[in-house]
């Protein structure tokens, strides 16, 4: 049965012809053929039919045969400020004209510049910065850097977090292998417990319960983790702010608070992993930590860093810094100068385009609109999040919450698609829509969305 979804938009102020798309691999069928042959970044695509990017600008990005899509995932939380951001294109050609690479045994201009201005947007004590080249790396160097400081292993984690791809860095992460010390993820919406006000977030579960309690719940497993499957002292605890590839999951107010004042006795150090919910992406604040009111000890980043050009950075307290003296550690191209360019107007542009202030806006309306959807539809059990790092958490019902299988979320996912949004799938099933889009989108974009939305979730449920 054929899907077409019908829904209009009123063209946007920012509208522009892609150029054609003409290389040797101008046919899909050779481009999947290369794909499975030679090109095994990822073995799988997101989609059935799969889309053929070709270009981007700001929040859109145009297929090989010049369809045009609204982009509501930003490469995975990437892109921050918008694709081909005309100001970040116009220094990284500066720069590309004047110098590519030197190492960090040189002293380069772009390096200390960028430092210094990276350092301004943190709180005292986090000065001190390393640059890498992803996030997978940043985590890797952080956790290096806590056993140094802390004399201790053991790394604890939640349930359902990824903090990365390298080999230590799943032992992190979710459902991946090499399991570390994981901890119950305090997850208000699936978790045992969580309630109507529980978390910071202008949409709330629809579960009724005391919030306080549920906090306090929550925190107790984090002791029984730390009295059953911890050593008595620990080298760290790595939390995201709010979980990403997890599902945009939020912890309940206060439970970050009271984790790092447990970590803190274990002799252990607080680590906030802020690859996706930095550089603005929470909207009130600049970053996630900061929603919770705690000052970690480390903070990593990556992704919106660079808009998509690969930087990452950990940053860390002096006093950690002088631990990591013991180590040797040299990076070939982190803090490179073309990267120190990119991510130095990253932080320039999200000043001058209130970037942070329209993820809060435009976030906060698109939350507060898809509430209205999760009350119409029973498949939509969850709409969470902060400014523009948002999940809608698909059941198949409300009362059971049970995830929706991944057969009717890969349909919606197509449906969407097709009609012209591309937005992500998170959580532990797969069970979770996520929205982190350039940070550029306008309320006209969300309600496009809106509208594309209803559409696939209303076919969805007439065809059931
Ligand atoms: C929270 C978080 N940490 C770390 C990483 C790893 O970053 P990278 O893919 O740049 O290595 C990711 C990637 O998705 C992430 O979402």
């Amino acid at each position: 049965m054929s899907r077409i979804l019908h829904v209009t938009y009123k063209e946007s102020k920012v509208s522009r012809h892609p150029e054609p798309y003409c290389t040797f691999t101008q046919n899909h069928k050779q481009m999947m053929e290369i794909r499975k042959q030679n090109c095994m970044t990822m073995k799988i695509t997101y989609y059935k039919k799969p889309v053929f990017i070709h270009q981007g600008y700001m929040q859109w990005l145009w297929d090989v045969d010049g369809k045009r899509y609204l982009d509501l995932f930003a490469g995975v939380a990437t892109v921050s400020v918008g694709h081909c951001h005309p100001k970040v294109t116009a220094a990284t050609q500066r720069q590309l004209k004047k110098l590519w690479h030197t190492t960090n045994i040189y002293i380069h201009p772009e390096l200390h510049e960028y430092c210094d201005k990276l350092a301004s947007y943190l709180p005292d004590p986090l000065k001190v910065i390393y640059l890498t080249n992803s996030g997978s790396e940043a985590n890797e160097l952080a956790m290096l850097m806590a056993r140094l400081h802390t004399g201790n292993f053991d790394i604890i984690t939640f349930r359902g977090s990824y903090h990365g791809g390298s080999q230590q860095t799943m032992g992190l992460t979710l459902t991946w292998f090499l399991p570390n010390k994981q901890t119950m993820c305090p997850d208000v919406f699936r978790g045992p417990w969580g309630g109507s006000y529980c978390r910071d977030s202008p949409v709330q579960t629809i579960r009724e319960c005391s919030c306080a309690q549920a906090n306090k719940h929550y925190i107790e497993q984090l002791e029984e983790t730390f009295a059953t499957s911890a050593p008595s002292q620990i080298a760290a605890f790595f939390g995201e702010p709010i979980q990403g590839m997890g599902g945009a999951v939020q912890y309940p107010k206060n439970y970050l608070k009271e984790a790092y004042k447990l970590v803190r006795q274990t002799g252990g150090i607080c680590i906030a992993d802020e690859v996706q919910t930095g550089f603005g992406r929470t909207g009130s604040h600049f970053w996630g930590f900061q929603g919770h009111d705690v000052i970690p000890d480390m903070v990593t980043m990556a992704k919106g860093i660079g808009n998509g050009f690969p930087v990452g950075a950990v940053v860390t307290t002096p006093e950690i810094a002088v631990s990591f003296v013991k180590a040797s550690h040299f990076n070939t191209f982190g803090g490179n100068p073309l990267a120190c360019a990119v991510a130095s107007s990253v932080l320039d542009t999200i000043r001058e385009d209130s970037t942070q202030q329209n993820s809060l806006h435009v976030g906060t309306y698109l939350m507060t609109q898809m509430a209205k959807l999760r009350d119409k539809y029973e498949v939509i059990g969850d709409v969470r999040g902060k400014g523009l790092q948002i999940g809608m958490e698909m059941v198949k019902d409300k009362g059971s919450r049970e995830p929706l299988p991944p057969e009717a979320m890969s349909e919606i996912l197509e449906d969407v698609k097709d009609t012209g949004v591309l937005i992500g799938k998170g959580g532990v099933h797969g069970q979770t829509f996520r929205i982190q889009p350039p940070m550029c989108i306008t309320r006209e974009d969300v309600d496009f969305f809106l509208a594309v939305f209803n559409k696939a979730i209303s076919g969805y449920t007439d065809r059931k």
